[in-house]
């Protein structure tokens, strides 16, 4: 199935949550948290505590990209009720086989994000441990960059290595995707499609959410 997870990262924080009403009237199918720590990536995002308060009141499937240093020690504080899937990026793991089974214990699926430089072969030894990869098509810790167009091929690398595998895991694409690109993702073989400008950054929310969802129909 062919997902949309718009990113709160360039939602209007002062009215968090009246903009997530907007993508869940209009269909969006999971909630994307973007959490950075100032190291793994050069900013500071939003962490557990906005997570605590949203849980409850989001109706959505919570999708948590972790964007830090050594997570370990902070996989719990995003374990909520409400979180579909934790994803950890393999440049920042010293172990990464034990945050994958760290959040597998905890009940949750498990993404790892490859950097638009890493290369595929980081999950050679954790194929059949996963459900998700989330590809970086920017270079992550910010909202509105431009898509590198590298990354096509990327996503199709990755679908043939698992598709060759004969696994099912979900690729998401995080990074630069608007209207006019979301088609050439998904046709290179994405199936889970993150947005954050391109919705939340719009005058009307809904609207370009329900834009993005036809846009990703017509595929
Ligand atoms: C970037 C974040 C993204 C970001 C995408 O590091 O991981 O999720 O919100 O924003 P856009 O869609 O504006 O590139
Ligand atoms: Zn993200």
């Amino acid at each position: 199935m062919i997902k949309l997870a718009p990113s709160i990262l360039s939602a209007d924080f002062s009215n968090l949550l009246e903009g997530i009403r907007e993508v869940e009237r209009a269909g969006a199918n999971l909630l994307h948290v973007d959490v950075m720590d100032g190291h793994f990536v050069p900013n500071i995002s939003i962490g557990p505590l906005v997570l605590e308060s949203l849980k409850s009141k989001v109706s959505i499937p919570l999708d948590v990209h972790l964007m830090i240093e050594n997570p370990d020690g902070y996989i719990e504080k995003f374990s909520t009720d409400n979180t579909e899937i934790i994803t950890i990026h393999a440049e920042a793991c010293m172990h990464l086989n034990r945050t994958v089974q760290a959040i597998k214990s905890l009940g949750h699926k498990v993404g790892i994000s490859l950097n638009p430089a890493t290369p595929i072969n980081y999950l050679d030894y954790v194929w059949n441990d996963i459900d998700m990869v989330l590809i970086m098509s920017v270079n992550p810790g910010f909202g509105g960059q431009i898509f590198i167009k590298e990354m096509l091929g990327k996503i199709s690398d990755v679908r043939n290595e698992i598709d060759s595998r004969g696994l099912n895991i979900d690729i998401e694409v995080d990074g630069g995707i608007k209207l006019d690109n979301v088609k050439e993702v998904i046709d290179a073989g994405a199936n889970v499609i993150v947005a954050g400008s391109a919705i939340f950054g719009a005058e009307d929310v809904y609207a370009s959410t329900k834009r993005f969802l036809e846009a990703m129909k017509e595929t």
